[in-house]
């Protein structure tokens, strides 16, 4: 089968990680590389052997290109993946898909009109954690699930912030904690537990010089009925573990730090537990991640934004659709923005 041919908007920190994951792919071909700043494009171009522009559209016009992936600020998202697949390209969006809602609209509006395909990093759902709860929660494994928590007590100094004019701001970055850095665990957790119905929260800036929120709480309902939390951070030195809990009444799981962490199922014991509960084995994360069913020893290798690469690529060649195509993008961001508006103005927010 013949490589698709890609190229990359945005060569800042994560573009080069595109680079790596494509080149480590035997179906992938990095052609091109686009960023305002030319150091930046030459620099990833000459470490790859491709070719380097300033200007996106530029790089459209002049290359064939199957696929490009969009490693810019994430206000710019919108205008970039339109105007990729307004040239005939499909197109990858790095997280988040975008920081407001009509621009979401307009992205899904221009894949209907071209019929081009839109993945959106979320490369944790490609984590074998993630993947086996998510298949046991399918599997109503977990019962009915009551409550589910996302818990993200990061660091980032106010050089990070510094480091570029975008960050933390509402313009471009869209939101602090939530929108840059938790957006990966709540994108897991709505995953794992339905869709969000209605959020109470606080959000604060009580570390870092930036617009921005540092802190968050959130109180959630999911459309199930179950209830849910997310507290994040990105003041709480030096960084502790991302924790996703997801609690039902026959299982429960807990991912830390992208690994297993606890799983202990109902169906796996041989007597029920007594009136008081079982108690938190320290056996059963690692009795667990040996029964594990979802591993793949070759697809661990490869890092987790070259599975994702690989899974749009699969749904290019299949015409099919990438496990987080533009509608699973959308979900996130919309909690989040809810949240934002909770914060706001002290009131619940449902949403539609
Ligand atoms: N999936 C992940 O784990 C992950 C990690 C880091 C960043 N990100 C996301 O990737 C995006 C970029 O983040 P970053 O940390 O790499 O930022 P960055 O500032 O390091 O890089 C962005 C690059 O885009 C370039 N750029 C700006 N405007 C442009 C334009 N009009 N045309 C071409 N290039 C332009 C900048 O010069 C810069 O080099 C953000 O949306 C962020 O949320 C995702």
């Amino acid at each position: 089968m013949e490589k698709l041919r890609f190229g990359i908007v945005g060569c800042g920190v994560i573009g080069p990680t595109h680079a790596e994951a494509l080149q480590s792919l035997p179906q992938a071909e990095l052609v091109a590389v686009a960023d305002v700043i030319p150091e930046k494009a030459q620099k990833l171009a000459d470490k790859f052997h491709a070719t380097a522009y300033t200007d996106l559209q530029e790089m459209l016009d002049r290359e064939q290109l199957d696929v490009v992936d969009v490693c810019t600020p994430s206000g710019m998202h919108g205008e970039h993946a339109c105007q990729i697949m307004r040239s005939g390209r499909h197109v990858i969006i790095e997280k988040p898909m975008e920081i407001r809602k009509d621009r979401i609209e307009e992205i899904l509006q221009v894949q209907r009109e071209t019929g081009k395909k839109v993945a959106v990093i979320s490369q944790h759902r490609f984590d074998e954690a993630s993947q086996q709860v998510h298949q046991l929660i399918q599997e109503q494994a977990l019962g009915r699930m009551v409550l589910g928590n996302a818990a993200i007590p990061w660091w980032r100094s106010q050089k990070y912030y510094d480091s570029g004019a975008w960050r933390g701001t509402w313009a471009l970055d869209g939101g602090g904690i939530l929108m840059n850095q938790s957006i990966h665990s709540i994108d897991i957790l709505q995953w794992l537990m339905g869709r969000v119905k209605t959020i109470r929260a606080y959000t604060d800036t009580l570390v870092h010089k930036m617009e921005t929120e540092d802190v968050a709480v959130a109180v959630l309902r999911f459309e199930s009925g179950a209830l849910g939390t997310i507290s994040a951070t990105t003041g709480a030195y030096p960084g502790a573990t991302t924790r996703i809990e997801v609690f039902g009444d026959k299982g429960s799981a807990i991912i830390e730090d992208d690994r297993l962490g606890y799983l202990h199922l109902a169906s796996q014991d041989s007597e029920e537990v007594g009136p008081y509960g079982g108690g938190r084995k320290k056996s059963d994360a690692a009795a667990a991640a040996a029964k594990s069913t979802a591993s793949d020893p070759a697809a661990l290798q490869a890092s987790t934004h070259a599975q994702q690469i690989a899974d749009m690529i699969r749904a290019i060649q299949e015409d099919g659709t990438p496990l987080v195509d533009g509608h699973s993008g959308r979900h996130p961001v919309e909690i989040i923005l809810g949240i934002y508006e909770a914060a706001s103005t002290g009131k619940e927010v449902t949403l539609s």
